[in-house]
């Protein structure tokens, strides 16, 4: 098959190294891609805003496949528009992708499915939100409704703290359009776990449940960012416990969209809370998670490609996931001054080396080619993942390989798997 892959992260290099092993490949091209991804496939520098663009690349490489990793093109339509064109594509569909795109439409899609999620009101102005925060006591998250790449959520501990988060949204427009309507959401205790699932708008198959680390700093402090690093499997989460998970999320909102007219095609990633009450839902997506994909992907046997080709058309049905290795841990390297203003335009060194170490691979996230090797070229410059045994080797090696990586002014949390480890420890 001849694969056209869409983004240029750390996400899409970990996808490029799986789609590679697969026997069915037989030549992969990318864009934009990245350095890491162009040692794999061949890379076009085509925005992934530019939808006309992307189908006419496709089109002109005729490929079997598109494969979209982020977000924004699939909620403005490029599965739709790959669709008309005739051409493959694994991602759904924009009225699919509202799923991710609006979160007042993933709370309706959820209502009607009865899926477990946090108690919520929609609002449109300041004296509404005001009410809802009242009646939910002040221990309120805010959300803007659509997408704003991550930014968009305020976990607040006080009325004040939430008062001020409506008034970003409603009132200084900080999120544009996408905050412009808000939600007000119950606060919710407990673990998170990121669930994602191929779907292909009927059939529902898992990957294995992972966890990222939002927060800048050791022991989850500092602003919330993209993601300083993450594992997979999470302590706890079992077998029964994924397969509770899909009967009650991932089956039932692919039910109720496909009840819609709008089957989901595609990664469907929920996000959850381990609540005494039982697993909830605070959010979805409509891709694979970053930086999720980068520790289930290395952890996933099999023939990636070919379960992303049945889910395309529609025929997962009897598919399962191999499991290949027992633990992954992954860390990324930041670049100075992330996330607020992160530097770029600095060397990167030590890739090599990082990757001679046992069940390292290191995957290029922000980083760009320069006459004197890659760059950094966004605030997260590059994913350190190691594969091991158990958690303590994996986190080891991913140690081992961060030490091995030179970025001046860099920055890195030092308990990515940490928590895993010790909780390993305690069975043994
Ligand atoms: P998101 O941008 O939707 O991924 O949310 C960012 C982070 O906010 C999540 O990873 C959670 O840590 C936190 N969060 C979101 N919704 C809730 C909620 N209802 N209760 C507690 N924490 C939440
Ligand atoms: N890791 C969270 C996300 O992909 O949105």
């Amino acid at each position: 098959m001849r694969v056209l892959l869409v983004g240029s992260g750390g996400r899409e290099h970990a996808l490029a190294c799986a789609l590679a092993r697969s026997p069915l490949l037989e030549r992969l091209d990318a864009a934009p891609g990245n350095p890491g991804i162009a040692t794999l496939a061949r890379c076009h520098p085509v925005p992934v805003s530019d939808l006309e663009g992307m189908t006419r690349l496709a089109q002109e490489l005729a490929v079997d496949l598109v494969v979209v990793g982020p977000e924004a093109p699939l909620v403005s339509g490029l599965a739709d528009r790959l669709s008309e064109a005739g051409i493959g594509v694994f991602g759904p569909s924009a009225s699919a992708a509202r799923i991710e795109g609006s979160k007042a439409f993933a709370k309706s899609v959820m209502e009607a499915a009865g899926v477990p999620t946090a108690r919520f009101a929609v609002c449109d102005t300041v004296a509404a939100a005001h009410a809802a925060i009242a009646e939910a006591g002040g221990a309120v998250v805010v959300k803007a409704d659509g997408l704003a790449a991550g930014k968009g959520v305020v976990v607040c501990s006080s009325t004040e703290e939430a008062h001020a988060a409506v008034a970003a949204a409603l009132v200084d427009d900080r999120f544009g359009a996408s905050g412009r309507r808000v939600l007000i959401e119950e606060r919710l205790e407990g673990e998170e776990v990121s669930l994602l699932a191929l779907c292909d708008g009927e059939h529902v198959i898992p990957l294995a449940p992972a966890r990222d680390y939002k927060r800048v700093g050791d022991g989850d402090t500092g602003p919330n960012t993209g993601g300083m690093g993450s594992i997979s499997p999470v302590p706890g989460v079992d077998s029964d416990m994924v397969a509770d998970i899909v009967a009650r999320v991932h089956r039932p909102v692919v039910n109720e969209l496909a009840r819609r007219g709008a089957p989901y095609r595609g990664c469907l990633y929920a996000g959850l809370i381990l609540t005494a009450e039982g697993p909830k839902v605070i959010e979805f997506n409509a891709r694979f998670g970053d930086p999720e994909t980068q520790v289930i992907l290395p952890r996933t046997g099999g023939d990636l490609l070919a379960l992303l080709a049945r889910a395309a058309t529609g025929t997962l049905a009897g598919c399962e996931v191999e499991p290949a290795e027992p633990a992954c841990v992954s860390v990324v390297v930041a670049a100075r001054g992330y996330p607020d203003a992160p530097e770029v335009g600095d060397p990167i060194r030590g890739i090599g080396d990082a990757e001679e170490i046992e069940g390292v691979t290191v995957f290029h996230a922000g980083t760009a080619a320069s006459a004197d090797g890659v760059q950094t070229a966004g605030g997260r410059v590059v994913n350190v993942t190691a594969v091991g045994p158990d958690f303590h080797t994996a986190r080891r090696r991913a140690y081992l390989g961060v030490d091995a990586i030179r970025i001046a002014g860099a920055h890195h949390r030092s308990d990515i798997g940490l928590a895993a480890q010790n909780a390993e420890h305690v069975h043994v």
